[in-house]
């Protein structure tokens, strides 16, 4: 291939990245449909799960946080949550947290749990009541491609930045925090850690903890990575990725 063709072969794939970024087509980044039994068609459980979805799509916009059940305890009650990333709008959390509701469905049409995940924010509900516990069942992992130049100096750094960060959304009241660290005069590394807001202080710290602890297994010497779980998650880059 000449270098003309090369570049603007790279130009292209570079131009389409961006585009498919930034009109909201953003395709999930992961879901995991739950192995427990699936419901049936017009069962007590799809009319409550029904509900429960147009009511967490209507109410979580507003905060970027929604949680709720729907149905009594004999009667097959749905339980579920929304969460948008601590830094999108109102406009963009209700869009993406609509398009999650309607992926989900199709992907784990009659399961009675399910969680899908996308850049701006989760969707998550079950046939049992998950509030307040830290999830460890659902969980994957996402790394950039890129290695760095000094993978131990520079793990050491992401695990001090992300370690505060633990710490600062803990306190935090939406339970989210980013912050960067200088690596050198023209390089910064950003960090973002946040919790599903129905966890206590302690819970949120201990889930991203372990979390941050999964980093040599994730994303030992990448310019990125993520940790992302049904209660909490970390993202880092060498590029900014939330708005200010
Ligand atoms: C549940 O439904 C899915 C299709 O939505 C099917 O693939 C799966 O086998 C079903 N699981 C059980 C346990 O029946
Ligand atoms: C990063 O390092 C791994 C392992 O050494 C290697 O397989 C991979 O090709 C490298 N990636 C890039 C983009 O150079």
């Amino acid at each position: 291939m000449s270098s003309s063709k090369l570049i603007s072969t790279i130009l292209f794939s570079v131009t389409l990245s961006l585009i498919l970024q930034s009109s909201f087509g953003a395709d999930p980044l992961f879901h995991f449909c739950s192995n427990s039994e699936n419901f049936t068609a017009k069962s007590p459980y799809e009319t409550n799960l029904k509900t429960l979805i147009n009511s967490l799509i209507y109410k979580t916009p507003s905060t970027g946080f929604g949680i709720g059940s729907v149905g009594q305890y004999q009667n097959q009650p749905a339980y579920g949550l929304a969460l948008c990333r601590g830094d999108v709008s109102t406009s963009e959390c209700k869009t993406c947290v609509s398009e999650a509701s309607k992926e989900i469905q199709n992907r784990c049409e009659y399961n009675k749990g399910a969680i899908i995940w996308y850049d701006y924010c989760m969707f998550k509900y079950l046939d049992s009541d998950f509030f307040g516990k830290i999830d460890n069942t659902n969980k994957f992992y996402m790394w950039n491609l890129n290695n760095v130049s000094d993978p131990a100096t520079f793990n050491y750094n992401t695990k001090e930045l992300l370690s505060q960060l633990a710490q600062k959304a803990s306190v935090n009241t939406k339970l989210y925090a980013t912050g960067e660290v200088k690596l050198d005069e023209s390089k910064k590394l950003y960090g973002l850690t946040q919790c599903t807001r129905e966890l206590s202080s302690i819970d949120c710290k201990k889930c991203l903890d372990d979390a941050i602890s999964e980093l040599p297994n994730c994303c030992d010497g990448k310019e990125g990575g993520r940790v992302v779980g049904g209660s909490c998650n970390f993202r880092y880059e060498i590029y900014p990725f939330v708005k200010e």
